[in-house]
């Protein structure tokens, strides 16, 4: 050090001064960016090794940098890292560390590279590993759904439209919709792992370096399918992020739906499904209630991720190539929605599987609702009634049925006649909540034996992920 200010940074050398102790504060990210600390030392390692490979480095120094990093590794693992604000972020606390350790090598580790690609590898790596966590997790999500949905495929329950009773459908078809919107979402993520796996190692601050670097070797050595094209967009790029948060706000989307749903059908006035009390809180004043808090919560937890999404576009949004410090704001919102992602998925897959429907009561909400109307309907077309006239003579019974709280299954044959004279006693078949269900047996479609077929499908599609 020269007689001016000692900065005791990494970067203090063009510095006068010592840094504001607000703006050291203001600018640090090591609060949250130690999240990365074992992909930052990843990094370093493969980086070290094409070092020395390169002849940059000496064997010797390798080995002593693998040592240092594998004792920060330890102290980092088991809490007894001193994490220093003074130090910014991760990356210099690992690095200052190291020289500490291991002495002058330490300071070597960073030749050829910048904060810039190893900010960049470093998240790639993490969400990488997020990434399939949550992929596992949704897997264990849609099992239970697809498992339900199979032991639950001849259930009856009424379909909604507009929330009125539209047409009775079964428990086990509803449950394999949720199935394809998870499945879709898990396809999402897959496409998003496969854009965000290259290397941006070597780009160094923006154009490159001038030392004898192998982008191919370290790519490899850290599971990258390749390194990136081009160093000033590898260390500017977070589409990744807004991908994977757009994947999650979807997917959170979905599962707001789902809770809605079991929200609804735990209420007193659907009484469709029983929640074990396990995932329930009670209510300190009545002492009558059981709360669904756990899809509640999951409901009200899409709007912080949805707020990600928009952070992370709109952090990005006008920047000028290349890295700007902008950046370093990308790291919160990015973890919060993995943890959002994680903890909504756990709760969701322990408690799908534990849902308890009350079949009679979904029978019976179907056969109130007339939901075979248009059983009846479609009867009088085969009759040979124009389908306008046969929606016309059901609408009237309907309207009879009301008024007399009578379900159309249940008014004798003469009633039904005197709407319709081609009506006959084979009508009853089509009235019952079991033959309308049977009676769309093509694809996609209610009938139990179509719905064990989807998830039937569905489960193997699992068994090959
Ligand atoms: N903490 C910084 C971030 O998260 C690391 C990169 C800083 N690079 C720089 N040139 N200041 O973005």
């Amino acid at each position: 050090m020269n007689e001016k200010q000692d900065t005791s940074k990494l970067w203090g050398g063009r510095f006068n001064e010592p840094t504001d102790s607000f703006v050291q504060r203001f600018t640090a990210s090591v609060n949250f960016d130690q999240r990365m600390a074992i992909e930052d030392i990843e990094g370093s390692l493969a980086h070290a090794a094409m070092l020395t490979a390169t002849g940059v480095l000496t064997a010797q120094e390798l080995a002593d940098i693998r040592e240092g990093l594998g004792k920060i590794r330890d102290e980092i693992s088991t809490g007894r890292f001193n994490w220093s604000v003074e130090l910014e972020d991760v990356h210099m606390n690992i690095e200052a560390r190291l020289t500490q350790l291991i002495g002058i090598t330490g300071k070597k580790l960073h030749t050829g590279r910048s904060r810039n690609d190893q900010v960049a590898t470093d998240i790639r790596l993490y969400l990488r590993s997020a990434i399939d966590a949550i992929a596992a997790e949704l897997t264990r999500l849609q099992r239970g759904t697809v498992g339900l949905a199979a032991q639950q495929a001849a259930t009856i329950m009424p379909g909604f439209t507009h929330l009125q009773t539209a047409q009775p459908v079964t428990f086990g078809h509803h449950l394999l919709a949720w199935n394809e919107m998870l499945e879709r979402d898990y396809s999402r993520l897959l496409d998003c792992r496969t854009r965000l796996n290259q290397s941006p190692l070597g780009a160094a601050a923006l154009a490159g370096t001038t030392y004898p670097i192998d982008r191919n070797m370290t790519a490899a050595a850290l599971g990258f399918d390749r390194p990136t094209e081009n160093s000033l967009d590898s260390v500017s790029d977070r589409d990744f992020a807004i991908e994977f948060c757009a994947f999650a706000a979807l997917l959170m989307t979905h599962l707001s739906r789902m809770s809605e749903e079991l929200v609804l059908w735990a209420s007193a006035q659907f009484n469709f499904i029983e929640l074990p009390d396990r995932f329930c809180t009670g209510s300190s004043i009545m002492p009558q209630k059981k709360n669904p808090d756990v899809p509640e919560l999951v409901r009200g937890k899409v709007g912080r991720v949805n707020g990600h999404l928009i952070s992370l576009l709109t952090l990005m949004k006008s920047q000028p190539l290349a890295y700007n410090k902008d950046n370093q704001e990308d790291k919160e919102p990015l973890f919060d929605t993995v943890d959002t992602v994680l903890d909504s998925l756990r709760a969701f897959a322990d408690m799908v599987p534990a849902i308890r429907p009350k079949t009679e009561q979904m029978r019976e909400a179907a056969r109130r609702g007339f939901s075979t109307a248009t059983d009846l309907a479609d009867y009088l077309v085969r009759k040979g009634l124009p389908f306008r006239d046969a929606h016309e003579v059901v609408g009237k019974a309907v309207a009879h049925g009301v008024a007399n709280d009578q379900d159309l299954a249940d008014m004798p044959l003469a009633t039904l006649q005197d709407f319709c004279q081609a009506i006959d006693s084979d009508v009853f078949e089509v009235l019952t909540l079991e033959g309308s269900v049977a009676a769309r047996d093509h694809l996609g479609g209610t009938a139990p034996r179509q719905v064990t077929a989807a998830a039937e499908r569905a489960r193997a599609r699992l068994e090959q992920r």
